[in-house]
């Protein structure tokens, strides 16, 4: 039987990256996003090289929609191997220009959204004794001026994460956190226009790809992976190291 992945935001971007990669590697992979039609496009996609995929229109904030998409995938594939708490959102923003409801359309997205998705697949991952993987960021322990409630949500990921770990021990299921670098996905090359920054920065140290981010997912679902939980890992050529914010811009040493 075809191992079964469940991917947030995999409509585009990184999600999308790392729903290719679990395909190729013999996943049946449910595609999750908020844009219906760029779920479907992907899980067309994927079924035209791979094992079948399905799409499913739903925001990651919705409790109901978890439990529902839960039990339709136990229903058509009958296990959930490996989750991946991929869909977030980085809103520009100081403690000071954050208002309330930006506060909580981040934390809902980006924290409460990755619980719920665990919560409605705990049954099927315990079964399996599966795998939960969530994307977080450099910026879970780095902070950095202007993502405010970005910075707060993912820092909170990680602090999700080593809890879900813990709690999961004794069923052996893992839960892990991978901080990409800078990716070039389609929603950041939207806020660096935005922000007039066509093109990336030249000697820009932390560039990954959503390539780097699905081979890390590969190996964390991998038997090599058994024995790690509550780990975070850097994809971000050693940014995290140097603790150095402004190597992001690419104009540190
Ligand atoms: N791009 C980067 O440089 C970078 C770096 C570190 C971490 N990340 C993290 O990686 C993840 C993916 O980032 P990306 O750059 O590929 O983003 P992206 O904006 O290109 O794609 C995100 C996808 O998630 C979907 N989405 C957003 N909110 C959703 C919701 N509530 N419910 C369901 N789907 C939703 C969007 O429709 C979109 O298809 C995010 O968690 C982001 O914080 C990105």
């Amino acid at each position: 039987m075809e191992k079964v992945a469940i991917v947030t935001g995999a409509g585009q971007g990184i999600g999308r990256g790392i729903a290719g990669t679990l395909s190729r590697e013999g996943y049946r992979v449910a595609v999750i996003d908020l844009d219906s039609a760029k779920a479907e496009a992907a899980a067309r996609e994927l079924s035209g090289q791979g094992p079948p995929a399905i799409a499913r229109a739903m925001d990651v904030t919705d409790a109901k929609g978890w439990t529902r998409l839960a039990e339709h995938v136990a229903g058509e594939w009958g296990r959930v191997d490996v989750l991946v708490n991929n869909a977030g959102i980085s809103p520009r923003g100081t403690i000071d220009s954050t208002d309330e409801a930006l506060w909580d359309r981040t934390l809902a997205t980006n924290l409460k959204g990755p619980w719920l998705g665990i919560r409605a697949c705990l049954a099927s991952l315990r079964a399996c004794k599966g795998t939960i993987i969530n994307i977080g960021s450099t910026h879970s322990t780095l902070p950095m001026r202007g993502l405010f409630s970005y910075c707060v949500s993912k820092a909170g990921l990680l602090g999700l994460t080593r809890q879900v770990a813990t709690e999961l021990l004794s069923d052996e299921v893992t839960c892990n956190m991978i901080a990409p670098g800078w990716v070039a996905s389609e929603g950041e090359r939207l806020i660096q226009a935005r922000e007039g920054r066509p093109n990336f920065p030249e000697g820009v140290r932390n560039m990954s790809t959503a390539e780097d981010v699905g081979a890390a997912v590969v190996f964390l679902c991998s038997p090599s992976a058994r024995r790690v939980t509550g780990e975070l890992l850097h994809l971000d050529g050693g940014l995290h190291a140097v603790g150095d914010v402004k190597l992001v811009h690419g104009n540190g040493p």
